[in-house]
């Protein structure tokens, strides 16, 4: 654990934290030069080296925590190709490729998919639109997937035959909130917290139904990408603003650590939209992840 985070004031009960994998592509050629969703103003400038320092802290934070970070080298044309997380969908060492539904960000699935067939893996090429875990959380033995902008809905089953894992359709309803994971965060197997005006009113029932203790987000956690956040079961890094979601975690045992990634947010991401996940094939399935 990071000298500087002190854990002592975290409540009951106590959470055990997990070693994780994961995939960053560093912000070197970001930028914000179209608009696929509401926060991005093509007009307002950005500072790509402010945007790799910022990264640059969250990659030593997770390094801290015990996790270890793989990188892919980003390629000058997509801007957006920092956001790690719309790269593909990873759950016991298989591999979703991503298909974007924008054309200017096309060119990242398969940059990612070559990432992971140089180290061996095979990869799957989906059939329909998804944005990897952009809209798939995986949430213990479930995967929460969301719709309604970005992923097709029809990928939702593409995504539950082969990745083996029942998966959960929530609908976004607000188009600041476009991706799942910029509306809800999974803490833990079955622990989540996330922004309910972000759904349908169906979806929110839903929720409800599987997660009846879930930290709700305020108007002001959301607007601020608190829900973008990256939990090992015990740290969650999250936007610093968070302030009434800090509170909340801390309260149920969770340790949460504050990040400042203000040049992202202009692209509409933050921590977890940098963060994929690489999810090893559990050891009673036999070999390791790469
Ligand atoms: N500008 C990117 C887009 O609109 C941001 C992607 C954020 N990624 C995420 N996982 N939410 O596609």
């Amino acid at each position: 654990m990071p000298e500087q985070i002190d854990d002592t004031r975290a409540g009951r009960p106590a959470r055990v934290s997990r070693r994780r994998r994961f995939l960053m592509c560093p912000p070197t050629h970001f930028d914000v030069r179209y608009s696929i969703n509401p926060w991005m103003d093509p007009g307002k400038p950005t500072d790509a080296a402010l945007a790799v320092a910022q990264w640059e802290r969250l990659r030593s934070l997770y390094l801290g925590l015990g996790h270890q970070v793989e990188v892919i080298t980003p390629s000058p044309g997509l801007p957006d190709m920092v956001f790690a997380a719309n790269g593909a969908t990873v759950v016991d060492g298989r591999v979703l490729a991503a298909r974007f539904r924008h054309a200017e960000r096309a060119a990242e699935a398969p940059a990612y998919a070559a990432w992971f067939r140089e180290r061996g893996h095979e990869v799957h090429e989906p059939v329909f639109v998804n944005e990897g875990e952009g809209d798939y959380l995986v949430a213990g033995e479930r995967i929460l997937a969301g719709t309604g902008f970005r992923t097709d809905r029809r990928s939702h089953t593409e995504a539950e035959r082969f990745l083996g894992r029942p998966v959960v359709a929530l609908t976004l309803v607000d188009p600041r909130f476009y991706h799942l994971d910029t509306a809800l965060a999974v803490l833990d197997d079955d622990q989540i917290m996330y922004y309910p005006a972000a759904f349908s009113a169906e979806s929110r029932a839903l929720l409800r139904e599987l997660y009846p203790d879930a930290i709700l987000a305020t108007d002001a956690d959301a607007e601020v990408f608190g829900l973008n956040a990256v939990s090992d079961g015990r740290y969650v890094v999250l936007a610093e603003q968070a302030t009434h979601l800090f509170d909340e975690l801390w309260a149920r045992g969770f340790v949460p650590i504050g990040t400042d990634l203000s040049e992202l947010n202009k692209s509409g991401g933050g921590a977890k939209c940098c963060t994929l996940e690489l999810r090893a094939p559990s050891t009673r399935k036999g070999a390791e992840n790469d």
